[in-house]
């Protein structure tokens, strides 16, 4: 045997005992790396007689040939090994991990929909602060100290005099202080009272402010608004019913009640918002407030609505606890995913 062939061998056996990607690769520089065994003989070849020559050629392209093909095949046979035993930990009859889906709160997306309804009318939003002082939340709104939604059972009030808005209809005010009229928006917020929890009260809750300040509104306006605004909500066969009320801020006043034969429960008539005519009073807060005349009620006047956003969504989505809003329960919200 001419030693070429016995190096062949020699790389074929070492590369069959090869048992990972490493020791091949050792295998590998020792016959056929540049100083390697294999590659030698091409440096010989250069000293050979010319008869000898081509034998020699042609046993060392065979032996590099050979061992080149036998290290590609011994790779991937190795590498293959490789990846079958890391599966074999995996178990892939387990269950997999799903990946969880956010979703909006039922209460985000009653406010998205009522939104998307006040923009269509006209209607830009407005905001304002959770914490106020007793001005933007009762005296700018004709409630004098006197009234019972001042008094500390059901107001939060904080150690600086200021107070958690009983309502959002503070945003009026505030509205009305940096802006002149015209003006038409909507301000969705929460509003807090000092309430036993049940599953009808909550002392946070939800409103949607409305304010509508022109020439000649009147409570055409209102009615054909508001009732406008729950048929989109609540489908078109939903009745509206106005009954008079008493709000220091509005004259007249109105409570809006809806009942729908679409929705559960359907024949009964439920209380969603208070709303009225803006009252004079209001506006000459506002004038002094401003240090104009720019709300002149002789001139203008508006209509003002607090819808209960809470309320709304739970008539919509036939919920019937309002104390599920803010549990946190996955098992509650994610019907609504
Ligand atoms: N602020 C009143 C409430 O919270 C609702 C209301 C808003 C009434 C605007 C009239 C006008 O009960």
């Amino acid at each position: 045997m001419h030693p070429l062939e016995q190096l062949r061998d020699d790389a074929l056996r070492e590369i069959e005992a090869a048992r990972d990607e490493k020791s091949l690769e050792g295998v590998r520089v020792k016959y056929l790396g540049k100083t390697g065994s294999v590659s030698e003989w091409g440096e010989r070849m250069k000293t050979l007689g010319k008869e000898e020559r081509p034998v020699v050629g042609k046993l060392l392209n065979q032996a590099r040939n050979a061992v080149t093909a036998a290290l590609d095949q011994r790779g991937e046979k190795v590498r293959a090994e490789k990846e079958s035993e890391a599966l074999s930990t995996i178990d892939i009859s387990l269950p997999g991990t799903p990946h969880e889906i956010g979703a909006l709160h039922p209460l985000t997306q009653m406010w998205q929909r009522s939104i998307e309804i006040f923009r269509r009318m006209g209607f830009a939003l407005a905001d304002g602060p959770d914490i106020e002082d007793e001005w933007h939340c009762f005296d700018a709104l004709n409630t004098p100290p006197e009234h019972p939604a001042r008094t500390e059972q059901d107001t939060f009030y904080l150690a600086d005099g200021c107070l958690l808005r009983t309502h959002t209809s503070t945003v009026q005010i505030r509205t009305m202080e940096s802006v002149p009229p015209p003006i038409r928006v909507i301000a969705p917020g929460a509003a807090y009272r000092n309430e036993e929890l049940n599953a009808t009260h909550s002392p946070q809750f939800h409103q949607i402010e409305g304010l509508y300040v022109d020439e000649n509104v009147g409570v055409a306006d209102l009615k054909g608004e508001l009732e406008f605004f729950m048929r989109e909500l609540f489908g078109a066969e939903t009745e509206v019913e106005f009954r008079p009320h008493f709000f220091p801020f509005t004259e007249p006043s109105l409570e809006v009640y809806v009942r729908s034969k679409a929705l559960k429960g359907g024949e009964q008539w439920i209380e969603v918002a208070g709303c009225g005519i803006v009252h004079p009073a209001v506006f000459e807060s506002v004038n002094k407030a401003r240090g104009d005349d720019a709300y002149d009620p002789e001139r203008w006047s508006g209509y003002a609505f607090g819808l209960g956003m809470d309320r709304l969504a739970m008539i919509l989505f036939d919920i019937p606890d309002i104390r599920l809003f803010a549990q946190n329960d996955l098992r509650f919200l994610r019907q609504f995913a």
